[in-house]
């Protein structure tokens, strides 16, 4: 460039940039902008051909058709004492955790009387023995299902694909909790006997995630007992009794991806539940699930969904991101990582003083609003000393617990 040329570009170039400099801040400082990067490129033919096409529905609803187990007027069109969905998706401030605490306890108080295992609340979690063995990181779900759930009222089985029986945690805990844990392991062709699934060519399929079989365990067995699924990798902050009476599963994340907007993570229905007999009838009358994929996990759910509402049915609820899974918005208002020691993070730890991450902070109260805390697998990584997971949930299982057994087994 010739010395004049560029003297050119400086002249004009420099005020040029400065304005534009400035013009960016003044809007900056008037406007807050709001851009979420989310790019995903679905495959046209597959939307064409799983998305957007509306089957009917198998006819489960039928009242001729559904099961005596299952009491259709009160389990769909009956009064409920707490309203579990919003509306909007709240994603400002803590609104969403605001609205979990409007979900009250229900108050059925103590119990005296013995409750058989079976006709308990059951509740369902799958390890798979051959992704890794049973340790400390899953033996904390356990720990934080027995501190914060009503034992005498509950079941917790866990189910696997191969024995449990000889590990330590497991024994520990089955010595504790003899009427309220118990080990299963999956036989898949058992389970869907007399689903839209039985026999189905499919059922044999494996993938090393553990989604698309993970997917259809949950679906069977709560179709089988009933009750609620929660996953190993979640550590449980509150007593769900008060989301049983729905059924439903919960928002993906914050912000409704249109085609990923439904999770199974955490979800409830009841036992022969005619939403899992279209759930079945869907699966089986679909082209197979890709592997890896969510096809019989969040979509199915979703695809399920638009089919109750087109034949007028009450759909299952959807319950808001952070009720389960409140890392799954932004920064400022999803919980701290829970994998990293305390610092300032988002709106926690920059809440004045007396209201952050610290005991009887603002973590704290809106950790006891909500129900799980969903740490979406990371089995390698372990919670940092002294930090938030250890002193606002582990201690207070271990300090529950011990209260609960009248000694120290932690
Ligand atoms: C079903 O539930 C309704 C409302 O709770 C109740 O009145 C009815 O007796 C129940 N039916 C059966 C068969 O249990």
């Amino acid at each position: 460039m010739r010395p004049r040329t560029a003297f050119a570009v400086f002249k004009f170039g420099a005020p040029l940039i400065i304005v534009v400099l400035v013009a960016c801040y003044v809007v900056y400082y008037l406007f807050e902008p709001h851009l979420h990067v989310d790019l995903v490129f679905y495959d046209r033919q597959w939307i064409n051909a799983e998305i957007k096409p509306i089957t009917r529905l198998g006819g489960c609803f039928d009242p001729a058709h559904v099961s005596p187990l299952y009491n259709l007027s009160e389990a769909v069109y009956g009064k409920k004492k707490n309203e579990v969905q919003a509306g909007v998706p709240m994603r400002m401030g803590m609104d969403c955790y605001a609205f979990a605490g409007t979900i009250t306890d229900l108050d059925d108080g103590i119990s005296h009387t013995y409750i058989p295992p079976d006709e308990r609340a059951q509740f369902h979690t799958y390890w798979r023995v051959d992704l890794a063995p049973l340790g400390e990181r899953q033996e904390f779900m356990l720990k934080s299902f027995f501190a914060t759930q009503n034992i005498p009222r509950s079941r917790l089985i866990l189910w696997s694909n191969g024995d449990l029986s000889t590990n330590a945690i497991v024994q520990k805990y089955l010595k504790l909790f003899p009427d309220s844990f118990t080990l299963r392991v999956v036989d898949i062709p058992e389970l869907a006997k007399g689903t839209a699934m039985d026999g189905h060519k499919l059922l044999d399929l494996t993938d090393k995630k553990a989604w698309v079989d993970g997917d259809l365990v949950r679906l069977l067995v709560i179709w089988t007992y009933g009750g609620a699924w929660i996953d190993m990798d979640m550590l449980m902050t509150r007593d769900l009794a008060p989301l049983l009476e729905h059924e439903f599963v919960t928002q993906w994340d914050c912000y409704d991806k249109v085609y990923q907007a439904l999770n199974g993570a955490l979800m409830h229905f009841r036992k022969r539940s005619p939403y899992l007999c279209e759930a079945f009838h869907l699966m089986a009358n679909s082209t197979p699930p890709r592997s890896p994929s969510t096809d019989w996990g969040a979509i199915l759910y979703l695809r399920l969904w638009r089919r109750l509402l087109l034949e007028s049915i009450p759909p299952f609820k959807i319950l808001p991101f952070c009720l389960s899974d409140p890392l799954a918005c932004r920064l400022d208002n999803s919980v701290p990582d829970p994998f990293i020691p305390d610092r300032a993070d988002g709106r926690w730890a920059d809440a004045p003083k007396g209201q952050g991450v610290e005991e009887g902070g603002r973590l704290e109260w809106a950790l006891d609003k909500i129900f799980t805390v969903h740490l979406h697998n990371r089995w390698d990584k372990n919670f940092p000393k002294g930090g938030w997971v250890e002193r606002l949930l582990l201690k207070k299982y271990d300090a529950k617990l011990k209260k609960q057994i009248g000694r120290d087994e932690f």
